[in-house]
Protein backbone atom coordinates (compact mmCIF):
# COMPACT_ATOMS: atom_id res chain seq x y z
CA UNK A 1 0.00 0.00 0.00
CA UNK A 2 1.40 3.49 -1.14
CA UNK A 3 2.45 5.48 1.93
CA UNK A 4 4.42 8.54 0.50
CA UNK A 5 1.44 11.32 0.77
CA UNK A 6 2.56 12.63 4.17
CA UNK A 7 6.46 12.64 3.02
CA UNK A 8 5.35 13.96 -0.03
CA UNK A 9 3.60 17.20 1.75
CA UNK A 10 6.61 17.32 4.39
CA UNK A 11 8.80 17.73 1.06
CA UNK A 12 6.25 20.44 -0.61
CA UNK A 13 6.86 22.33 2.69
CA UNK A 14 10.15 21.79 3.18
CA UNK A 15 11.08 22.58 -0.62
CA UNK A 16 8.94 25.57 -0.81
CA UNK A 17 10.86 26.82 2.29
CA UNK A 18 14.07 26.07 0.67
CA UNK A 19 13.14 27.80 -2.12
CA UNK A 20 12.15 31.44 -0.26
CA UNK A 21 15.27 31.07 1.30
CA UNK A 22 17.25 30.79 -1.77
CA UNK A 23 18.32 28.09 -1.08
CA UNK A 24 18.20 25.21 -3.89
CA UNK A 25 16.59 22.42 -3.59
CA UNK A 26 17.72 18.91 -4.12
CA UNK A 27 14.80 16.91 -5.84
CA UNK A 28 14.17 13.27 -4.08
CA UNK A 29 13.54 11.61 -7.10
CA UNK A 30 11.76 8.20 -4.88
CA UNK A 31 8.79 10.46 -4.23
CA UNK A 32 7.18 11.55 -7.28
CA UNK A 33 7.73 15.19 -6.24
CA UNK A 34 5.16 17.43 -4.37
CA UNK A 35 1.84 16.37 -5.75
CA UNK A 36 -0.57 18.36 -4.22
CA UNK A 37 -1.23 21.94 -5.55
CA UNK A 38 0.07 25.29 -3.72
CA UNK A 39 -3.46 25.36 -1.84
CA UNK A 40 -3.17 21.78 -0.21
CA UNK A 41 -5.48 20.76 -2.26
CA UNK A 42 -5.49 16.87 -4.05
CA UNK A 43 -4.48 17.25 -7.85
CA UNK A 44 -6.05 14.54 -9.95
CA UNK A 45 -5.06 14.21 -13.63
CA UNK A 46 -7.89 12.60 -15.53
CA UNK A 47 -7.25 11.61 -19.06
CA UNK A 48 -10.86 11.19 -20.99
CA UNK A 49 -11.76 9.03 -23.87
CA UNK A 50 -13.30 11.96 -25.85
CA UNK A 51 -16.88 13.46 -26.46
CA UNK A 52 -18.18 10.88 -28.94
CA UNK A 53 -21.66 10.33 -27.27
CA UNK A 54 -24.37 11.48 -24.68
CA UNK A 55 -22.62 8.77 -22.54
CA UNK A 56 -19.31 10.31 -22.55
CA UNK A 57 -20.78 14.19 -22.26
CA UNK A 58 -22.76 13.01 -19.18
CA UNK A 59 -19.67 11.58 -17.49
CA UNK A 60 -17.29 14.07 -18.58
CA UNK A 61 -19.95 16.54 -16.30
CA UNK A 62 -20.44 14.15 -13.54
CA UNK A 63 -16.58 13.66 -13.11
CA UNK A 64 -16.15 17.61 -13.38
CA UNK A 65 -19.13 18.25 -10.99
CA UNK A 66 -17.81 15.57 -8.73
CA UNK A 67 -14.17 17.04 -8.65
CA UNK A 68 -15.60 20.39 -7.55
CA UNK A 69 -17.38 19.59 -4.83
CA UNK A 70 -14.75 17.13 -3.79
CA UNK A 71 -12.11 19.69 -3.58
CA UNK A 72 -9.89 17.77 -5.67
CA UNK A 73 -8.31 20.24 -8.06
CA UNK A 74 -8.55 18.25 -11.64
CA UNK A 75 -6.44 18.59 -14.49
CA UNK A 76 -8.44 17.00 -17.43
CA UNK A 77 -7.05 15.91 -20.63
CA UNK A 78 -9.69 14.98 -23.94
CA UNK A 79 -8.08 12.50 -26.22
CA UNK A 80 -10.02 12.73 -28.61
CA UNK A 81 -10.74 8.99 -29.00
CA UNK A 82 -6.89 8.43 -29.56
CA UNK A 83 -4.76 6.08 -27.59
CA UNK A 84 -1.32 7.82 -28.58
CA UNK A 85 -3.29 11.74 -27.11
CA UNK A 86 -4.13 9.44 -23.41
CA UNK A 87 -0.09 8.66 -23.44
CA UNK A 88 1.01 11.80 -24.44
CA UNK A 89 -1.47 13.09 -21.19
CA UNK A 90 -0.09 10.76 -18.97
CA UNK A 91 3.03 11.42 -19.25
CA UNK A 92 2.30 15.36 -18.59
CA UNK A 93 0.40 14.43 -15.75
CA UNK A 94 3.79 12.41 -14.38
CA UNK A 95 5.81 15.41 -15.21
CA UNK A 96 3.63 17.79 -13.17
CA UNK A 97 3.78 15.64 -10.65
CA UNK A 98 0.06 14.74 -9.81
CA UNK A 99 -0.96 13.44 -6.86
CA UNK A 100 -3.52 10.74 -8.95
CA UNK A 101 -4.22 9.80 -12.08
CA UNK A 102 -7.29 8.56 -13.33
CA UNK A 103 -8.24 7.66 -17.10
CA UNK A 104 -10.81 5.78 -19.13
CA UNK A 105 -8.98 3.90 -21.44
CA UNK A 106 -9.92 3.91 -25.33
CA UNK A 107 -8.69 1.07 -25.93
CA UNK A 108 -7.56 -2.31 -24.32
CA UNK A 109 -4.12 -3.08 -25.01
CA UNK A 110 -0.86 -1.62 -25.11
CA UNK A 111 -1.20 0.61 -21.56
CA UNK A 112 2.10 -1.25 -19.45
CA UNK A 113 4.89 1.04 -20.72
CA UNK A 114 2.67 4.36 -19.73
CA UNK A 115 1.52 2.35 -16.06
CA UNK A 116 4.59 1.51 -15.73
CA UNK A 117 6.37 5.30 -15.65
CA UNK A 118 3.54 6.26 -13.56
CA UNK A 119 4.28 3.47 -10.83
CA UNK A 120 7.85 4.61 -11.14
CA UNK A 121 7.28 7.97 -9.99
CA UNK A 122 4.78 6.77 -7.39
CA UNK A 123 1.34 7.93 -8.69
CA UNK A 124 -1.27 5.76 -8.46
CA UNK A 125 -3.76 5.43 -11.03
CA UNK A 126 -7.11 4.48 -11.11
CA UNK A 127 -8.83 2.62 -13.89
CA UNK A 128 -12.81 4.10 -15.08
CA UNK A 129 -15.43 3.03 -16.92
CA UNK A 130 -12.79 0.93 -19.40
CA UNK A 131 -9.96 -1.33 -17.84
CA UNK A 132 -7.22 -2.64 -19.80
CA UNK A 133 -5.83 -5.90 -20.68
CA UNK A 134 -2.68 -5.35 -18.67
CA UNK A 135 -1.30 -8.75 -17.18
CA UNK A 136 0.41 -6.85 -14.43
CA UNK A 137 -2.44 -5.56 -12.18
CA UNK A 138 -0.28 -3.67 -9.81
CA UNK A 139 0.06 -0.80 -12.11
CA UNK A 140 -3.16 0.37 -11.28
CA UNK A 141 -4.97 0.60 -7.99
CA UNK A 142 -8.82 -0.32 -8.67
CA UNK A 143 -11.00 -0.44 -11.75
CA UNK A 144 -14.68 1.02 -11.16
CA UNK A 145 -16.86 0.72 -13.86
CA UNK A 146 -19.22 -1.44 -15.66
CA UNK A 147 -19.60 -4.98 -16.48
CA UNK A 148 -19.74 -4.71 -20.14
CA UNK A 149 -20.06 -8.64 -20.70
CA UNK A 150 -22.89 -8.34 -18.62
CA UNK A 151 -24.77 -5.40 -20.53
CA UNK A 152 -24.25 -7.68 -23.79
CA UNK A 153 -25.42 -10.91 -22.45
CA UNK A 154 -28.98 -8.50 -20.74
CA UNK A 155 -29.45 -7.48 -24.20
CA UNK A 156 -29.18 -10.77 -25.58
CA UNK A 157 -31.03 -12.64 -23.35
CA UNK A 158 -33.80 -10.36 -24.29
CA UNK A 159 -33.80 -10.70 -27.51
CA UNK A 160 -33.78 -15.00 -26.92
CA UNK A 161 -37.36 -14.52 -24.95
CA UNK A 162 -38.94 -12.34 -27.54
CA UNK A 163 -37.95 -14.51 -30.60
CA UNK A 164 -38.66 -17.68 -28.86
CA UNK A 165 -41.56 -18.66 -31.15
CA UNK A 166 -39.58 -17.85 -34.35
CA UNK A 167 -39.91 -20.43 -36.76
CA UNK A 168 -36.82 -19.28 -38.58
CA UNK A 169 -33.75 -17.21 -38.72
CA UNK A 170 -33.73 -13.97 -37.25
CA UNK A 171 -31.03 -12.06 -39.07
CA UNK A 172 -29.04 -9.77 -36.70
CA UNK A 173 -27.40 -6.36 -37.37
CA UNK A 174 -24.13 -5.00 -35.02
CA UNK A 175 -22.85 -1.84 -34.58
CA UNK A 176 -19.92 -2.34 -32.13
CA UNK A 177 -18.30 0.26 -30.51
CA UNK A 178 -14.98 1.62 -31.00
CA UNK A 179 -12.39 -1.23 -31.79
CA UNK A 180 -10.67 -3.03 -29.69
CA UNK A 181 -12.47 -0.91 -26.80
CA UNK A 182 -13.30 -3.22 -23.53
CA UNK A 183 -17.15 -2.07 -23.95
CA UNK A 184 -16.80 -3.38 -27.78
CA UNK A 185 -15.22 -6.47 -27.02
CA UNK A 186 -17.15 -7.34 -23.73
CA UNK A 187 -20.50 -6.62 -25.26
CA UNK A 188 -20.23 -8.31 -27.91
CA UNK A 189 -18.99 -11.45 -26.41
CA UNK A 190 -22.14 -11.28 -23.98
CA UNK A 191 -24.59 -10.47 -26.65
CA UNK A 192 -22.93 -13.59 -28.44
CA UNK A 193 -23.18 -15.95 -25.44
CA UNK A 194 -26.67 -14.95 -24.92
CA UNK A 195 -27.95 -15.70 -28.31
CA UNK A 196 -26.06 -18.92 -28.32
CA UNK A 197 -29.01 -20.18 -26.99
CA UNK A 198 -31.16 -19.83 -30.00
CA UNK A 199 -29.57 -21.21 -33.18
CA UNK A 200 -32.48 -19.07 -35.31
CA UNK A 201 -30.86 -15.78 -34.47
CA UNK A 202 -28.06 -15.77 -36.11
CA UNK A 203 -25.48 -12.01 -36.85
CA UNK A 204 -25.49 -11.42 -40.21
CA UNK A 205 -23.36 -8.46 -40.18
CA UNK A 206 -20.94 -7.14 -37.83
CA UNK A 207 -19.39 -3.59 -37.93
CA UNK A 208 -17.34 -0.42 -35.52
CA UNK A 209 -19.73 2.61 -35.81
CA UNK A 210 -16.99 3.97 -33.68
CA UNK A 211 -19.64 4.74 -30.67
CA UNK A 212 -20.82 7.65 -32.31
CA UNK A 213 -24.01 8.75 -34.62
CA UNK A 214 -22.23 9.60 -37.60
CA UNK A 215 -21.10 6.01 -37.87
CA UNK A 216 -23.92 4.70 -36.58
CA UNK A 217 -26.17 6.14 -39.46
CA UNK A 218 -23.09 5.46 -42.44
CA UNK A 219 -22.66 1.68 -41.17
CA UNK A 220 -26.22 0.80 -40.98
CA UNK A 221 -26.69 2.09 -44.37
CA UNK A 222 -24.06 -0.36 -45.81
CA UNK A 223 -25.71 -3.20 -43.87
CA UNK A 224 -29.34 -2.19 -45.01
CA UNK A 225 -27.89 -1.81 -48.92
CA UNK A 226 -26.16 -5.40 -48.15
CA UNK A 227 -29.18 -7.05 -46.80
CA UNK A 228 -32.50 -7.12 -47.91
CA UNK A 229 -33.81 -8.73 -44.77
CA UNK A 230 -32.83 -7.66 -41.41
CA UNK A 231 -34.90 -8.24 -38.16
CA UNK A 232 -33.15 -6.95 -35.29
CA UNK A 233 -30.53 -4.77 -34.41
CA UNK A 234 -28.11 -4.28 -31.71
CA UNK A 235 -25.75 -1.35 -31.56
CA UNK A 236 -23.47 -0.96 -28.25
CA UNK A 237 -24.71 2.58 -27.71
CA UNK A 238 -27.32 4.84 -27.79
CA UNK A 239 -25.67 7.12 -30.10
CA UNK A 240 -25.21 4.41 -32.84
CA UNK A 241 -28.50 3.25 -32.22
CA UNK A 242 -30.33 6.79 -33.11
CA UNK A 243 -27.59 7.36 -35.87
CA UNK A 244 -29.20 3.97 -37.42
CA UNK A 245 -32.84 5.30 -36.83
CA UNK A 246 -32.09 7.94 -39.81
CA UNK A 247 -31.04 5.48 -41.94
CA UNK A 248 -33.69 2.61 -41.33
CA UNK A 249 -36.38 5.86 -41.63
CA UNK A 250 -34.69 6.91 -44.88
CA UNK A 251 -34.74 3.20 -46.03
CA UNK A 252 -38.89 3.35 -45.95
CA UNK A 253 -38.75 0.66 -43.16
CA UNK A 254 -40.02 1.60 -38.97
CA UNK A 255 -37.70 1.35 -36.72
CA UNK A 256 -38.87 -0.59 -33.48
CA UNK A 257 -41.33 -2.69 -35.77
CA UNK A 258 -39.76 -3.65 -38.90
CA UNK A 259 -36.52 -4.05 -37.55
CA UNK A 260 -36.26 -5.07 -33.70
CA UNK A 261 -33.62 -2.18 -31.72
CA UNK A 262 -31.65 -2.74 -28.98
CA UNK A 263 -29.19 -0.55 -27.18
CA UNK A 264 -26.74 0.01 -24.60
CA UNK A 265 -26.75 2.81 -22.05
CA UNK A 266 -29.96 4.59 -21.67
CA UNK A 267 -28.92 8.38 -21.86
CA UNK A 268 -32.08 10.82 -22.60
CA UNK A 269 -32.08 10.67 -26.41
CA UNK A 270 -31.82 6.74 -26.29
CA UNK A 271 -34.95 6.64 -23.48
CA UNK A 272 -36.75 9.07 -25.34
CA UNK A 273 -36.35 6.59 -28.35
CA UNK A 274 -37.32 3.97 -26.33
CA UNK A 275 -40.36 5.57 -24.73
CA UNK A 276 -41.36 6.83 -28.39
CA UNK A 277 -41.41 3.02 -29.67
CA UNK A 278 -38.45 3.20 -31.91
CA UNK A 279 -36.18 1.65 -29.67
CA UNK A 280 -37.58 -2.05 -28.33
CA UNK A 281 -34.77 -2.35 -25.13
CA UNK A 282 -32.02 -0.88 -23.76
CA UNK A 283 -29.37 -2.54 -21.29
CA UNK A 284 -28.17 0.72 -18.87
CA UNK A 285 -24.73 1.39 -18.68
CA UNK A 286 -24.00 4.19 -16.18
CA UNK A 287 -22.08 7.46 -16.60
CA UNK A 288 -21.98 8.79 -13.32
CA UNK A 289 -18.93 7.96 -12.32
CA UNK A 290 -17.71 11.46 -10.60
CA UNK A 291 -18.24 10.89 -6.66
CA UNK A 292 -17.09 7.26 -7.05
CA UNK A 293 -14.02 8.30 -8.65
CA UNK A 294 -13.41 11.35 -6.17
CA UNK A 295 -14.09 9.10 -3.18
CA UNK A 296 -11.36 6.83 -4.72
CA UNK A 297 -8.84 9.25 -5.05
CA UNK A 298 -8.96 10.96 -1.89
CA UNK A 299 -8.37 6.98 -0.33
CA UNK A 300 -5.77 6.12 -2.66
CA UNK A 301 -4.08 9.28 -1.74
CA UNK A 302 -4.65 8.41 1.63
CA UNK A 303 -2.55 5.02 0.98
CA UNK A 304 -5.83 3.47 2.53
CA UNK A 305 -6.77 -0.25 1.02
CA UNK A 306 -9.85 -0.12 -2.24
CA UNK A 307 -11.31 -2.78 -3.92
CA UNK A 308 -9.40 -3.98 -6.80
CA UNK A 309 -12.46 -4.01 -8.79
CA UNK A 310 -15.69 -1.76 -8.17
CA UNK A 311 -18.85 -2.81 -10.50
CA UNK A 312 -21.39 -0.22 -11.39
CA UNK A 313 -24.74 -0.70 -10.17
CA UNK A 314 -27.18 -0.85 -13.33
CA UNK A 315 -30.72 -2.04 -14.75
CA UNK A 316 -32.39 -2.62 -18.46
CA UNK A 317 -35.44 -0.79 -19.91
CA UNK A 318 -38.10 -1.88 -21.51
CA UNK A 319 -40.63 0.76 -23.44
CA UNK A 320 -43.02 0.66 -20.28
CA UNK A 321 -40.33 1.65 -18.15
CA UNK A 322 -38.79 3.88 -20.71
CA UNK A 323 -41.74 6.01 -20.00
CA UNK A 324 -42.00 5.83 -16.41
CA UNK A 325 -38.22 6.67 -15.84
CA UNK A 326 -37.45 9.30 -18.47
CA UNK A 327 -38.87 12.39 -16.59
CA UNK A 328 -37.01 12.00 -13.75
CA UNK A 329 -33.66 11.18 -16.55
CA UNK A 330 -30.71 13.29 -15.04
CA UNK A 331 -28.85 12.53 -18.63
O1 LIG B 1 -17.23 3.06 -22.20
C1 LIG B 1 -18.59 3.37 -22.17
C2 LIG B 1 -19.10 3.56 -23.56
O2 LIG B 1 -18.38 4.58 -24.20
C3 LIG B 1 -20.54 3.97 -23.69
O3 LIG B 1 -21.41 2.91 -23.78
C4 LIG B 1 -20.51 4.70 -24.98
O4 LIG B 1 -21.66 5.44 -25.24
C5 LIG B 1 -19.28 5.49 -24.80
O5 LIG B 1 -18.84 6.17 -25.85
Amino acid sequence: MRTHLPSRKVIAVLTAALLATGVAACGNSDTGGSGSGDDGKITLGFSQVGAESGWRTANTTSIKEAATGAGIDLKFDDAQQKQENQIKAIRNFIQQKVDVIAFSPVVESGWDTVLKEAKDAKIPVILTDRSVDSADTSLYKTFLGSDFVKEGRLAGEWLVEQKKAAAGPVNIVELQGTTGSAPANDRKKGFGEAIAANPNLKIIASQSGDFTRAGGKQVMEQFLKANPKIDVLFAHNDDMGLGALEAITAAGKVPGKDITIITVDAVKDGMQALADGKFNFIAECSPLLGPQLMDLVKKVHNGEAVPARIETQETTFTQEQAKEALPNRKY
